[in-house]
């Protein structure tokens, strides 16, 4: 689904620390709708990431992102999404019917000090970690993708710009 409607729920799909909380931020501001990230649904209300991980698993952790991506697209809104949110099927298949979904990609330029913090339980050796999560991942976005943004080394307002001009916005 790619026609932007004032119903159209759109949704950040890509690797961690790539910026979709900032872009969808910022998108949601431009667009006018409601910004939901579903990360901080989760952790509103199963607590923080790293414990859900830790103490009842990363499948635990995947259950609760699906209910999180099914509430977020359910009304207009700009989504931002865990990384992880499109390895779900029925996931999927609710976000080729109910949205458009715009993957942000990069080359890894500049991710290495993103990931700094060690908030995220799959980045234990940091930067290698990312590399090789993103490497498998890399089919998924693409095929869950409607547009994608190549965000590397660009700034916020080219990326902007950028999705805007894909969504036909002035
Ligand atoms: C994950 C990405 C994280 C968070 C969790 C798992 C993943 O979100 O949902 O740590 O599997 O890629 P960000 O993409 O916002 O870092």
């Amino acid at each position: 689904m790619v026609a932007l409607t004032d119903a159209s729920v759109v949704v950040l799909v890509g690797p961690m620390g790539v910026g979709k909380t900032t872009v969808g931020k910022k998108l949601a501001r431009v667009l006018k709708r409601p910004f939901i990230d579903t990360d901080a649904l989760i952790v509103a209300d199963h607590g923080e990431i790293s414990k859900i991980f830790e103490t009842e698993g990363e499948q635990a952790f995947r259950r609760y992102e699906e209910d999180a991506m099914a509430h977020a697209i359910s009304s207009p809104a700009v989504v931002a999404t865990g990384g992880g949110a499109v390895l779900s099927e029925l996931t999927r298949g609710r976000l080729k019917a109910q949205a458009i979904v715009i993957y942000l990609s990069t080359d890894g330029r500049h991710m290495r000090s993103r990931l700094t913090g060690g908030k995220r339980p799959l980045l234990k050796n940091g930067f290698e970690d990312w590399t090789r999560i993103y490497e498998e991942r890399k089919p998924t976005y693409e095929a869950t993708a409607d547009i994608t943004i190549n965000t590397s080394g660009h700034s916020l307002s080219v990326t902007i710009n950028e999705i805007k001009q894909k969504l036909g916005v002035a």
